[in-house]
């Protein structure tokens, strides 16, 4: 096992009518800028039910923030939080609300002249502005992790920033939230948790038992919860289970003392800016081919995948590695997720030198556990992936 440090200071407030205690959470003279998206929590009683809960305090609202936040947008946010003194941010939604958040509270106390960098080169974040999260979509896990995700329409790019004064001071995890949630959401968010899982465990064996196993857990609780909550989002035992298996996938804890991968994310995210796929899909594509392409490095692992999550006891180590990444296909497509990039666009030709030549351009030239993916590699896991 190899060394770690390890804190996550997010308090977790989880269960049935946990929104009720939002105020006593939140600094008694505060001034709140309350976040959200496209406007699902007006129709779900989710903002009510928060505003209520927030009656005593001074609060300002901005909406609005899309799927995949935008820069843009959010730069507007930033406008209020100066112009009104805002001291507390407030993150109603999923990981793009939360996201989006996480960036405000960078770049709300960002010394630098352009908020850009932040996303754009990697600037860590060590303090930032408090914020707390409710969320509404399990998926990301952004909830109880210190990264975000940040989009730029106008040049079509996609970045990831964080750093340790990004964890949300708490979330409220209510997993009645889930019955409103759609299908197609349901679906990328069981993908994304189940991918970030094999993320973090898909490598090379460094003798972490309970690290594997803590891994080996959440996936084989993903999998046997994906057809009850897939059937009856109302179902509030499967909800609560897939959505702590969604936190539980990406607050750090399984990632500890073990080497991690995240090529898929990174190429995932290139889809994602280009086509504007959503997040889940784009690792749906890509994670067959990536293993594929790396099966040489991984098979050990993906042999114990099959055997201890797939129940695969027959054939040698190739032959159980081989049916792992199978088994995982057809686990995204049992979600009526497409696995292959043609289904999602007819402009997929090029794809795989657009991305190749970014990343050369970022000099981003090696990926994965060993460092060792180059540009030329990611144009070939890409292409299979067609
Ligand atoms: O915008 P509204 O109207 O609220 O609708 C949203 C949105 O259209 C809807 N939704 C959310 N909760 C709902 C609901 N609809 C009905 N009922 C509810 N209770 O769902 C749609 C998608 O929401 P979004 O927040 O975009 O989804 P998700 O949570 O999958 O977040 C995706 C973003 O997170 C990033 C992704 O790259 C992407 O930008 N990620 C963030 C990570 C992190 N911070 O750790 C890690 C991930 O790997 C990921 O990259
Ligand atoms: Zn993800």
């Amino acid at each position: 096992m190899n060394n770690f440090q390890f804190k996550n200071p997010t308090k977790i407030i989880f269960g049935k009518n946990q929104i009720e205690n939002l105020a006593l959470e939140i600094p008694k003279n505060a001034k709140i800028l309350m976040l959200y998206g496209g406007g699902s929590i007006r129709k779900n009683g989710i903002y009510d039910k928060v505003t209520q809960a927030l009656s005593a305090f001074q609060v300002i609202e901005f909406g609005g923030i899309p799927a995949n936040p935008e820069y843009e947008v959010l730069m507007k946010a930033l406008d209020i939080i100066k112009a009104e003194d805002i001291t507390f941010l407030l993150a109603v939604g999923g990981g793009s609300v939360i996201d989006g958040t996480k960036f405000l509270a960078s770049a709300a106390l960002f010394e630098g002249e352009d908020p850009w960098d932040i996303p754009s080169k990697g600037k860590r974040t060590t303090k930032g502005m408090p914020f707390g999260t409710v969320l509404t979509l399990p998926a990301t896990g952004s909830e109880m992790n210190s990264g975000a995700v940040i989009s730029r329409k106008e040049t079509k790019e996609k970045y990831a920033m964080g750093g340790p004064g990004l964890f949300p001071q708490f979330s409220i995890l209510d997993p009645e939230v889930v019955k409103s949630i759609p299908q197609r959401q349901i679906a990328n968010g069981l993908a994304d948790a189940f991918t970030h899982v094999l993320e973090q465990y898909m490598t090379y064996s460094v003798d972490a038992k309970l690290q594997d196993r803590f891994a080996e857990s959440i996936l084989q609780t993903i999998v046997e919860v994906a057809p009850e909550i897939l059937k009856d989002t109302s179902n509030y035992n499967a909800a609560a289970n897939f959505m702590w298996s969604c936190t539980m996938a990406l607050n750090g804890l399984i990632q500890q003392g073990v080497p991690s991968d995240w090529a898929i994310h990174m190429i995932g995210h290139e889809l994602t800016a280009l086509y504007g796929i959503d997040h889940a899909r784009t690792l749906a594509i890509i994670t067959e081919s990536h293993y594929t392409y790396n099966l040489e490095s991984k098979k050990e692992k993906l042999a114990q995948y099959a055997e201890r999550v797939w129940n695969i006891s027959e054939g040698t180590l190739e032959e159980k590695a081989q049916k792992g990444i199978q088994k995982t296909s057809e686990f995204f497509q049992s979600l009526g997720i497409d696995t292959k990039l043609s289904k999602y666009t007819e402009n997929y030709k090029e794809t795989a030198k657009i991305i190749s030549k970014r990343f050369e351009d970022r000099g981003w030239i090696g990926l994965g556990e060993h460092k060792k993916i180059t540009p030329s590699d990611v144009e070939k896991i890409v292409e299979m992936s067609y």
